[in-house]
């Protein structure tokens, strides 16, 4: 019975330790809550690796080298990815109607978007079937889609979903957006290639000092991943998208996310719609 206990106790601590792990490396906090959600996503590593218990495998992490790939896959694993074409679709409507016309008068050529947590591409994919929707001829845009999750970030790359999510697109988009698969790729579509080459993909940390250039973008997304950090982490990374975004761009986050208890330089233009300085 006692042993029973310890071994209870010792996998706490490890689920702890894991927890300490990846808010470490991606920013993500996990509360004693999600302990279970830890381990049930951690157990296949444990297989992998033929270890019987977790402390095992905390040991074994312990011992690698900071870029063993092992890290890559706890940190896929610790994830979470859920995300749907047309999610939170009014943004996509401030997109076509406040955005876009005043993006026009400019005179700019190219409309840049970064949309910093692109999951399985759904997103990307989203903001590519909506800009070549409205942008005039003569006007093109440029999608970048970054994620910590390299697994999520091949999926995107593929561009190919089950039929089922289909019906998350309007229909106005299927015929010049979307290829249907045929014999044995029946019951999958596939972005269409002139929508896709718009795209590029990359592995990236938001909460590591990297960016991929100041004053870069006309439009970020970053949605539904700033309610997994904390009021510091997300702090640290709204500065990170002000730096990124074009004087006069605007930030997209999720509907569940605020800035609010933080003191920022974004003027808060719609809902969850906010706006650098131009
Ligand atoms: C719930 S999905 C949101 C996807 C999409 N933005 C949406 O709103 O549907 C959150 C994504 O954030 C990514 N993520 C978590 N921590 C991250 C970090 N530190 N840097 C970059 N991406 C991160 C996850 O891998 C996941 O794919």
């Amino acid at each position: 019975m006692q042993g029973a206990s310890r071994e209870l106790d010792q996998e706490i601590e490890d689920l702890q330790h894991f927890c300490a792990l990846i808010k470490k490396r991606a920013g993500i906090s996990m509360s004693s809550a999600k302990h279970d959600l830890v381990r049930t996503r951690l157990r296949s590593r444990l297989t992998a690796h033929g270890l019987k218990n977790y402390r095992e495998y905390r040991r074994l992490l312990d011992g690698l080298d900071a870029n063993d790939p092992e890290w890559q896959l706890f940190t896929n694993l610790l994830t979470t990815n859920k995300t749907d074409f047309f999610r939170e679709p009014k943004h996509f409507d401030y997109l076509v109607h406040q955005i876009l016309p005043a993006w026009l008068k400019t005179g700019q050529k190219t409309f840049k978007v970064w949309s910093a947590a692109s999951s399985t591409g759904e997103e990307v994919f989203t903001l590519a079937m909506v800009l070549s929707r409205y942008l005039p001829a003569g006007r093109d845009f440029k999608i970048l889609g970054t994620d910590i999750d390299t697994a999520v970030l091949k999926t995107a790359q593929n561009a190919v979903y089950p039929i089922s999510k289909k019906s998350e697109i309007p229909p106005e988009y299927h015929n010049t957006c979307l290829d249907l698969g045929r014999d044995e790729a029946r019951g999958w579509f596939r972005i269409k290639r002139q929508l896709k080459d718009k795209v590029v993909l990359k592995t990236h940390n938001l909460i590591e000092a990297t960016t991929p250039g100041d004053n870069v973008f006309d439009l970020i997304l970053c949605r539904n991943v700033l309610i997994y950090f904390n009021p510091e982490g997300i702090n640290f990374v709204q500065k990170k998208l002000h730096r990124s975004v074009k004087p006069g761009g605007h930030l997209f986050i999720g509907h569940s996310e605020s800035f609010q208890g933080l003191s920022h330089d974004w003027k808060s233009v719609g809902p969850s719609v906010f706006k650098k300085a131009g």
